[in-house]
């Protein structure tokens, strides 16, 4: 049945069908439209405007939506969700002062994770993860991009990737799938032997089956080079695969350059850049996705953020959730970090999560605004004064209802 939302006090980020992303200048602006109606059929926005316009006439479930604003909902896309246990332990050892390295030399970090990975069950593992997506959902993301990187071997890899597929296929949101085989080096085989499998054997092998949306690679000193970064990224657009590239998160080691002349559709993470990094991302349309949700748990450096748009390089912002780095991947919370810590106004963080987010993942000609034709995915708030009260209200969720397809999650 169709559905008429009515009274929104502010419809927000209305933008035009051909906008895939918006320009550094342009994320100072949230365009909308007060006192508005909008209409949902078959799960999509088939029209909006103002209440003195409203459809007549015909039968629609009607969702009286005064004194609330309506947003698309989040687009998330740097996440690890597909993952088992916690690690708590390590955020103790950390606050007690030992660094990311450090821990990951005591037998915690990554590896640790893929130790727990390829104990549990294809199905146990699904299960997890489909609870902890649920819940994300609940917390307004509408579309998720969800890495693999936690097996580290060819069944633990296969079986993360499979878990993906299961995912996009049982949950109501958008999912993209990212394989990650190069995200650290297992201890059992040699790091050449390792690398060697993950380009040569497993990426054929997944982006035969049709599990592979896009490749990543921790590019980082004691991980991957940027040598290594060009050979997977080259190998998988053989199979037209795009990339989106673990950079620049404590070491610069020349991944921006080769990912932006590669054409990666993302460059992530980006806490340490230097001058050469920024004319490099001036150079291509590789767009950044900043995480400030990892600077806030492992106390490292803040992207910078001011600095990219003062540069004209626009960005996305997303949570990075993971056991290791940014145990959250409640959007709401990363959107005040982003103004708070990265100095956005919640204009820029909004545009961050949500056109620029669904684009970083290839999905803004079907999510990321309020646009006739797109997905009926929206957050409903509750009664608020104007958009700078989501990210004010720290670790409050101000959403009343998220429609996904139109259909209110419950
Ligand atoms: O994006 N930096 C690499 N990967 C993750 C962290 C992984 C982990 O510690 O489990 C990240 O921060
Ligand atoms: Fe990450």
């Amino acid at each position: 049945m169709s559905k008429l939302i009515i009274n929104i006090k502010e419809l927000a980020q209305i933008r035009d069908v051909k906008t895939s992303f918006v320009s550094a200048s342009q994320m100072n602006e949230i365009p909308s439209l007060k006192n508005a109606f909008l209409l949902i059929e078959n799960g999509f926005i088939s029209d909006f405007g103002k209440m003195s316009n409203i459809p007549k006439g015909k039968h629609f479930e009607i969702i009286d939506a005064s004194g609330r604003t309506i947003l698309p909902t989040w687009c998330d896309s740097h996440t690890h969700t597909v993952f088992t246990g916690s690690r708590s332990d390590e955020y103790i050892d950390r606050i007690k002062g030992l660094s990311y390295q450090e821990i990951a030399n005591k037998g915690g970090g990554i590896l640790k994770s893929a130790n727990q990975i390829q104990k549990i069950s294809k199905n146990d593992l699904f299960e997890e993860s489909k609870k902890r997506i649920y819940d994300l959902i609940k917390q307004g993301t509408g579309c998720i991009e969800i890495k693999s990187g936690y097996g580290l071997n060819y069944n633990s890899e296969l079986k993360m990737l499979n878990v993906i597929k299961d995912l996009k296929e049982s949950l109501p949101i958008e999912i993209k799938s990212t394989f990650l085989g190069a995200h650290a080096f297992p201890k059992e085989i040699s790091k050449s032997e390792y690398f060697d499998l993950v380009i040569n054997k497993m990426l054929p092998d997944f982006a035969t089956k049709s599990l592979v949306d896009y490749v990543d690679i921790f590019c980082e000193k004691n991980y991957f080079t940027a040598n290594d970064t060009e050979q997977l990224i080259k190998k998988a657009k053989k199979y037209n695969i795009p990339a989106k590239i673990h950079v620049n998160q404590f070491n610069s080691i020349g991944g921006i350059k080769i990912a932006v002349r590669n054409k990666a559709v993302s460059v992530d993470h980006l806490e340490v850049v230097n001058e050469q990094d920024i004319a490099e991302l001036k150079k291509g349309s590789t767009m950044p996705v900043l995480l400030p949700g990892c600077s806030f748990f492992l106390g490292i450096e803040y992207a910078p953020a001011k600095k990219l748009l003062s540069n004209n390089i626009p960005f996305a912002i997303a949570s990075d959730f993971n056991p290791g780095s940014c145990p959250t991947g409640n959007m709401n919370f990363i959107i005040s970090l982003a103004c708070n810590q990265l100095k956005l106004t919640p204009e820029q963080a909004i545009n961050g999560a949500t056109i620029n987010g669904a684009y970083s993942m290839g999905l803004s000609n079907i999510s990321g605004s309020i646009t006739r034709g797109k997905l009926a995915n929206l957050l409903i708030t509750k009664n608020i004064e104007s958009l700078n009260e989501l990210p004010y209200y720290i670790g409050d969720n101000l959403i009343d209802k998220v429609l996904i397809r139109g259909r209110e999650i419950l």
